[in-house]
């Protein structure tokens, strides 16, 4: 069935979200996966190619595809390498083949807040991951934030043991892999368009992501209801193809890295509205979200947290103790 899905989604011709470009200007196609109303990534990515589009108007132009409308996340960088898209912005779990670096930002209550993994990036630490895929031939531009994550099921999770035995989709990552295991509920990944669909029939029995993910797919429609654990953080990375990037003029290549900078600053800053929006959206709509008492979000700290031990090494403990020190 995925494979039909994903042919069908292949063969329509995908629409961006912006005016075709003129003759002559250099196209910058911009694949994601989210919506792009009130949604940090569609909102980012629809302020660059604004910019870009009017700044640079007659010399580069870029054409966001949002919604899987022109590749999911796992087809995304193949084609990138193959220059057939330029920019994407994947969560950074979906990174695994590339680099297990960012495993760091998967692992359960690792950053206490957005503000933490803010700091932990803009350190130089955190700069120096950008070229961590280099030799894979990706170049990273900017992390973009998203946000926090709260696990949403079809039944009401309010104790760890809640989800056992539960069917949780979960992004291609081994960290949430082993997350859910810690749970003893059974990690399904699957691309991100199919997460609705899989909900709705019973495929799974739940999933874990942002506010503004759980709104704009509206997987709380088929929930019963979203926990608040703030367990884990979905962030993501601007990319691009190492050939195509040393293949621009240098000033036509700063003038993009410089309003992508200026793109990723203004809305990196304003996520936690965002987010915040879509918790009340789900509110107003009818949704069902439950708070956890301290002592009740202790005891998903005690069962998810072992899993750190079990990717030190690919992540780096310097890492590790870097952000617990940030969350201090
Ligand atoms: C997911 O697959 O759940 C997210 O990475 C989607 C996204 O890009 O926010």
């Amino acid at each position: 069935l995925a494979t039909a899905a994903t042919a069908l989604a292949l063969s329509v011709t995908a629409t961006s979200a912006f005016a075709a470009c003129d003759e002559g200007e250099m196209v910058i196609k911009f694949s994601h996966v989210t919506n792009t109303d009130k949604h940090p990534k569609g909102i980012a990515a629809n302020l660059f190619a604004e910019r870009v589009n009017d700044q640079m108007d007659g010399r580069a132009c870029v054409e966001v595809f949002p919604n899987s409308t022109l590749y999911n996340d796992d087809q995304v960088l193949e084609a990138m390498l193959q220059g057939d898209v330029q920019m994407a912005a994947p969560s950074l779990s979906k990174f695994e083949t590339f680099t297990k670096v960012f495993g760091l930002f998967d692992l359960p209550f690792m950053f206490k807040n957005m503000d933490a993994v803010d700091e932990f990036q803009n350190s130089p630490t955190g700069q120096d991951m950008k070229s961590s895929m280099e030799r894979r031939g990706l170049v990273g531009l900017e992390f973009w934030h998203s946000g926090m994550k709260q696990f949403s099921a079809n039944k009401p999770l309010l104790e760890p043991g809640d989800a056992k035995g539960l069917k949780f989709r979960v992004q291609p990552s081994d960290v949430l892999v082993a997350q859910m295991k810690a749970l003893g509920a059974s990690p399904q990944p699957m691309a991100f368009a199919e997460v609705y669909g899989a909900l709705q029939t019973g495929v799974v029995d739940g999933q874990e992501n942002t506010w503004s993910n759980t709104y704009g797919q509206k997987f709380f429609e088929v929930q019963d209801g979203v926990t608040e654990t703030n367990h884990g953080v979905l962030d993501y990375m601007v990319v691009t193809s190492a050939d195509w990037w040393d293949s621009l003029d240098a000033d036509l290549r700063d003038e993009i890295a410089q309003i992508m900078h200026e793109v990723s600053m203004e809305r990196n800053a304003a996520v936690g509205e965002v987010e915040l929006q879509s918790r009340q959206a789900i509110l107003d709509a009818g949704g069902e979200i439950r708070e956890l008492t301290p002592e009740q979000r202790q005891d998903w700290v005690e069962v998810m947290m072992p899993v750190w031990e079990e990717f030190a090494d690919d992540v780096g403990q310097s890492n590790i103790d870097m952000a617990q020190e940030i969350n201090a």
